[in-house]
C-alpha cells in the first residue's frame, strides 16, 4: 500500500485531503464527523471578529455544473466560536482555522485567539469574491497580501496559509507576497467570481447578485492556477476547486500541490466523500507503481 501521509509546513496529515473553509465547518462536531469520514485535516468556516449574518436569503444556487453561493461570511465571532474549537481539539487530525477581517490588526488578533484555542494552523481568507466591507478581497492587492501574512506571522506561532483568489489576471504576484512575507503555504483556490439570472423572474438568483463559483467547473481554473504557482513559488501549494474523485485530487497533486482541499463535493455526494477520494487516490498510486503520493506532486511538470 502507497503511503498517503504528507508533511506541510511542518504538519503531519495522515492523508493529503482536506475539509474546505465554509463547508460543514461551522461547528465542532461537524468538524469532527468530517475527520471521522477519513478527511486528512479539517478547515473551518471563515471566522471574523464580530458575529455576522451574511446576505438574505437565496445565498446558494446549485446549478449542473457547479454552486454560485453569496452567504456573506455569515459566522458567530470568534468569541463565540473559540467554544466550538475547543470540541473540534477532539478530531485525531490537525483542525485549520481560517480567518477573515478588515485590517492585519483585527485579522492577527483572531488568528492569536485560533491559535490559543488549539489550532494547528491558520489559513487567511483574503479571496472571498462577494463579502463587502470585510477585507475579504484584498488578496486582490499583492502588498496588502503581504503586510497581513507578514502581521499574522509575527502574532502567532504556528504555520500561517493565505488563502488566494483566482479572480486576478495573474494569481503569482499574490503568491509570491505570501512567499516573501514568510507566511508557510498557499491554498488556492476560492471561488471564480460568477453570476445566474433568473430567466422567469428577469432578476439575479442571489439576494447579492454576484457570487462565486465552485464545484466540478472551476477544477480546470484551479488546477491551471496550482501548476503556475507551482513553477513560481517554493512554499507548499494546497489545491481546492472541483474535486470529486481521487483523479480530480492527482490533477491538483500532479500539477504541484502538495495536498487538496474538497468543499462542495460533500453537498454533490455527501460525507463519505471524503474516505472515499482517499482510497481512490491510494488505489491509483498502487497500481500505477508510486511508493507514497510525494512521488506524484508536480510531476507534471515533467519534461518527458
Ligand atoms: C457555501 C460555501 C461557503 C464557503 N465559505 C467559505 C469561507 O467561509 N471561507 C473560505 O475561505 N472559503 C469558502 N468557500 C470556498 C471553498 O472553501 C472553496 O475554496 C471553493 O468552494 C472551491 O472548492 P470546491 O469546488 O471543492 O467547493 C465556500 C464555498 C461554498 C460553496
Amino acid at each position: 500500500m502507497a503511503d498517503l501521509s504528507v508533511e506541510i509546513a511542518g504538519l503531519r496529515l495522515r492523508n493529503p485531503v482536506m475539509l474546505a473553509s465554509g463547508i460543514l465547518g461551522e461547528t465542532g462536531s461537524s468538524l469532527v464527523r468530517v475527520a471521522e469520514a477519513g478527511a486528512g485535516a479539517v478547515v473551518t468556516k471563515s471566522i471574523g471578529a464580530e458575529p455576522r449574518e451574511g446576505y438574505p436569503n437565496p445565498t446558494v444556487v446549485e446549478l449542473e455544473a457547479g454552486i454560485i453561493n453569496a452567504v456573506g461570511l455569515a459566522n458567530p465571532g470568534i468569541a463565540a466560536y473559540v467554544d466550538e474549537l475547543k470540541v473540534a481539539a477532539q478530531a485525531e487530525v490537525p483542525v485549520i482555522g481560517s480567518v477573515f477581517g478588515k485590517s492585519e490588526g483585527e485579522m492577527s488578533e483572531i488568528a492569536s485567539l485560533m491559535e490559543e484555542a488549539g489550532v494547528s494552523a491558520i489559513e487567511l481568507n483574503l479571496s472571498c469574491p462577494h463579502a463587502r466591507n470585510v477585507g475579504a478581497e484584498l488578496g486582490k492587492d499583492p502588498e496588502t497580501v503581504g503586510s497581513v501574512v507578514s502581521a499574522v506571522k509575527k502574532s502567532v506561532h504556528v504555520p500561517v496559509f493565505a488563502k488566494i483568489t483566482p479572480n486576478v489576471t495573474d494569481v503569482v504576484d499574490a503568491a509570491l507576497a505570501v512567499a516573501n512575507s514568510r507566511g508557510d503555504g498557499i491554498v488556492a483556490i476560492n471561488t471564480v467570481k460568477a453570476m445566474a439570472i433568473c430567466p422567469e423572474t428577469g432578476r439575479p438568483f442571489l439576494s447579492n447578485g454576484i457570487g462565486g463559483l465552485s464545484g466540478p467547473a472551476i477544477k480546470p481554473i484551479g488546477v491551471r492556477c496550482v501548476y503556475e504557482l507551482y513553477e513560481n513559488v517554493d512554499i507548499p501549494i494546497v489545491g481546492v476547486g472541483g474535486i470529486l474523485t481521487g483523479k480530480d485530487a492527482l490533477e491538483y497533486l500532479m500539477a504541484g500541490a502538495k495536498a487538496v482541499q474538497i468543499g462542495s463535493a460533500a453537498y454533490y455526494r455527501g460525507i463519505e466523500v471524503f474516505g472515499r477520494v482517499v482510497e481512490e487516490i491510494g488505489q491509483f498510486l498502487d497500481e500505477y507503481g508510486y511508493e507514497s503520493v510525494g512521488d506524484v506532486v508536480g510531476i507534471a511538470h515533467d519534461e518527458n
